[in-house]
């Protein structure tokens, strides 16, 4: 049987050290570090994590500014908004949760934020600073899986890997981290021809496709660290009920694979951990 590994510990532990720099942060600068978090309209889930991002970022001993704003605010409202947040110093970091509604384009929005507060990595400069191996902001879900690959293996130099997945939050930057990591990385999608078998190659899976259970173990190197990035909401057993499951079949792939994430608990809570990580990094940079 696999290991487990446990990113809900690691990401406890992650936040711990956030709190102590931020301690120390705040007895230097003489304020908090400060994380702006802007909501646009109602989607449910969107705001299950922006009100766990405002708690932990309070737990963590930094400031936490909430910006809700109705599903028809224009998008000159909401840049302007931005505009504001950029130009204000108690505010280190700035996340505006997506998607956003369909009015406006997100690109643009991403654009405005100024880049050194891009504390999601997804300004194009902070995209281009992680290809080319310049300093700056990494997104938070595939820093955070890099952390629990790097904790369970040390070196990933040399190690063949692949990504599922081709998305700019996950798949993408997920690559480029590999790569900065001496991996050999294979990023496969919807369009590969044969899953399985770029599967089968790979010492290091990470499974970020949003389809449940897709990834079976007899598709896996015996021995093999897969990295479930899913979180899907299927019907359970009993009538009307739903559970969270994964891209990852797991109880076929933890009889094949050396270690896993489960889901929930693996790769979910990296994801605000890491966000505080660059926040705090982002508050000493602008003090410096
Ligand atoms: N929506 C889903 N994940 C994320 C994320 O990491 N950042 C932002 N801004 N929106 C998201």
């Amino acid at each position: 049987m696999a290991d487990i590994i446990d990113g809900k510990a690691f990401a406890e532990g992650l936040r711990a050290r956030v709190a102590t720099v931020a301690a120390d942060f705040e007895a230097k600068a003489g304020r908090k570090a400060g994380l702006a978090v802007v909501l646009v309209g109602e989607d449910p889930a969107s705001q299950v994590y922006v009100r766990n991002k405002g708690k932990q970022t309070l737990a963590c001993g930094m400031a936490s500014f909430e910006h809700k704003l109705p599903a028809d605010t224009s998008e000159a409202d909401l840049l302007a908004l931005v505009d504001r947040l950029n130009a204000d110093p108690a505010v280190d970091g700035i996340l505006v949760q997506l998607p956003l509604p369909a009015h406006m384009n997100e690109q643009k929005v991403i654009a405005t934020i100024n880049p050194d507060k891009d504390v999601d990595g997804f300004h194009v400069v902070n995209v281009g600073r992680l290809a080319t191996g310049l300093p700056g902001y990494v997104p938070c879900t595939p820093l955070g899986c890099v952390m629990l690959l790097k904790d369970k293996l040390g070196s990933l130099s040399g190690l063949d890997a692949v990504v599922i997945g081709r998305s700019n939050i996950v798949g993408k930057p997920m690559a480029q981290l590999l790569i900065a990591e001496s991996c050999t990385v294979t990023v496969a999608h919807s369009r590969t021809k044969d899953l399985p078998a770029a599967v089968r190659r790979a010492d290091i899976v990470v499974a970020a496709v949003g389809r449940p259970e897709m990834v079976k173990g007899d598709w896996l190197k015996p021995g093999a660290t897969v990295i479930d990035v899913g979180i899907n909401r299927v019907p359970a057993a009993e009538e009307g009920k739903t559970r969270l499951v994964g891209d990852v079949d797991f109880a076929s792939a933890s009889e094949v694979a050396g270690a896993i994430t489960p889901v929930p608990g693996g790769v979910g809570p990296m994801t605000i951990a890491v966000l505080l990580r660059n926040t705090i990094v982002a508050a000493h940079r602008a003090a410096d």
